[in-house]
């Protein structure tokens, strides 16, 4: 930074020098070259991949990943399973800035590792400076949603479709996928990658979705707190009804209060990948401004209601909600506590019991002491995994 400051700087200096020199003697401006300009070509960039490389394809997963309700959340196709090579290629294409127009925004700009692969802004800022508008998404477990729709409105029907979509968007990187294609084949880094990702070097837009796509699949969390709960506890309970050994007190009763009818976090937010089946309205607002997944299917019914993904390392993630108005984990719980609209379309579950339909709507009220709360905001920390957040196979591989 400081160096290109100087440069800058001593750029400027020496054009001013020669303005003034022009001046005195205006015979000597035929020569257009500028003896004193630097070469402006930057080097290639250096990109540090292991040899071999990072295992993606074949994770020790714990055994209740292989759970049938787990394994039937994953919404990897038959046509792009992850492969080593292929998760590298999307690793690399994931933080190239190249993936952008001006070379200034790489999708990790707004899908920060040590955040959960999201963005610690409300909004996202884009290419050209102009910002989002919805708040970015964490990316932990993603591959575990069986709907397999991606966005807050799910207007992606699939992971494969979602990835080129940041890279054509007018506010965040604003490509065409012909020019991006002619582009990352200049790059000289890129046809050895796709040559041992794909069998030969050709750049193509598909190749660049399946690539992505398989890296965004092989983020998968599972060595959180909560796991090692899992992990040490009789298979099978239900996790609300066992204390973990490796919780604290107050973590333990977050637990069972998340899985209870009281709260019903846990029908909304189910498995061990806390996610919904489906999209719901948790009652933010009376009138929602953005109208969600409803803009998309233009069905009454489908409007504010929102994707619900996964809250592993929920933590790192703030701020929440598809248009980040929640700084905090407090302001979360508080809003299920006390703050829920009574929208037409608040889903069943946060309804007083017997209460159907979209008029004379009655949200739930949870009455939670201090104590109640502080321990959900505690139970929900044990959902983060340091090890995920820190793993360098998810890292930058560009040398900066
Ligand atoms: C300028 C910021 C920005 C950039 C660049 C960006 N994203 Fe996103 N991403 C977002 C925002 C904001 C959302 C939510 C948008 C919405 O739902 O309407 C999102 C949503 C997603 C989702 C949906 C997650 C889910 O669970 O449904 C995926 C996957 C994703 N981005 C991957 C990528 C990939 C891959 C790239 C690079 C090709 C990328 N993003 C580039 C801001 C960005
Ligand atoms: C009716 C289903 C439902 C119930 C019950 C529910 N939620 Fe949610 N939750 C959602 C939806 C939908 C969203 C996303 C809403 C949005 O952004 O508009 C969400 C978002 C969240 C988020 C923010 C996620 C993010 O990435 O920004 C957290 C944290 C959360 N819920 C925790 C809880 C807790 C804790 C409880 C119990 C007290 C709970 N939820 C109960 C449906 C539900």
């Amino acid at each position: 930074m400081l160096t290109n400051l100087f440069i800058i700087l001593f750029f400027c200096f020496s054009c001013e020098k020669e303005a003034i020199l022009n001046e005195a003697f205006p015979i000597e401006t035929t020569d257009f070259s500028d003896p004193h300009e630097e070469d402006t070509s930057t080097p290639p960039p250096i990109i540090n991949l292991p040899d071999p490389v990072f295992n993606y394809a074949n994770l020790n997963l714990p055994p209740f990943f292989n759970r049938p309700d787990v394994q039937d959340q994953d919404n990897e196709p038959d046509s792009n399973p992850v492969t080593n090579w292929g998760a590298t290629l999307g690793r690399v294409l994931f933080y190239d800035k190249a993936l952008s127009l001006n070379n200034t925004i790489a999708c990790a700009s707004c899908h920060e590792q040590e955040s959960g692969f999201s963005d610690p802004n409300m909004f996202s800022t884009g290419f050209e400076g102009g910002l989002t508008g919805r708040n970015s998404m964490g990316l932990t477990n993603a591959r575990y949603y069986a709907r397999g729709s991606f966005f807050w409105d799910e207007r992606a029907a699939t992971l494969e479709d979602q990835v080129l979509m940041p890279i054509q968007d007018h506010v965040e990187m604003g490509m065409n996928l012909e020019d991006l294609t002619e582009k990352l084949s200049q790059l000289e880094y890129y046809p050895e990658l796709f040559e041992q990702a794909f069998g030969d070097s050709e750049v193509s837009s598909d190749r660049i979705s399946l690539a992505l796509a398989q890296f965004i699949r092989s983020m998968v969390s599972y060595q959180s707190k909560y796991d090692e709960g899992l992990r040490t506890s009789p298979p099978g309970m239900n996790p609300g009804n066992v204390n973990f050994s490796n919780f604290t007190a107050s973590e333990n009763l977050g637990k069972a209060l998340f899985f209870s009818r009281r709260t019903n976090c846990a029908a909304c937010h189910g498995s061990i990948n806390f996610v919904a089946p489906r999209p719901f309205n948790n009652g933010l607002d009376l009138v929602s401004e953005d109208n969600g997944v409803g803009v998309i299917t233009r069905d009454r019914r489908e409007e504010a209601l929102f994707k619900v993904n996964s809250l592993r390392n929920i933590e790192m993630t703030a701020p929440y909600m598809h248009d980040g108005r929640f700084a905090t984990l407090e302001q979360v719980i508080e809003h299920y506590n006390s703050g829920i609209q009574a929208h037409p379309n608040l889903s069943p579950q946060l309804r007083l019991p017997g209460n159907e339909g979209p008029n004379n709507v009655q949200p739930i009220r949870m009455n939670l002491s201090e104590e109640e709360k502080r321990a959900l905001v505690d139970f929900l920390k044990t959902l983060t995994d340091q090890s995920f957040l820190q793993d360098e196979r998810f890292s930058d591989p560009f040398q900066s």
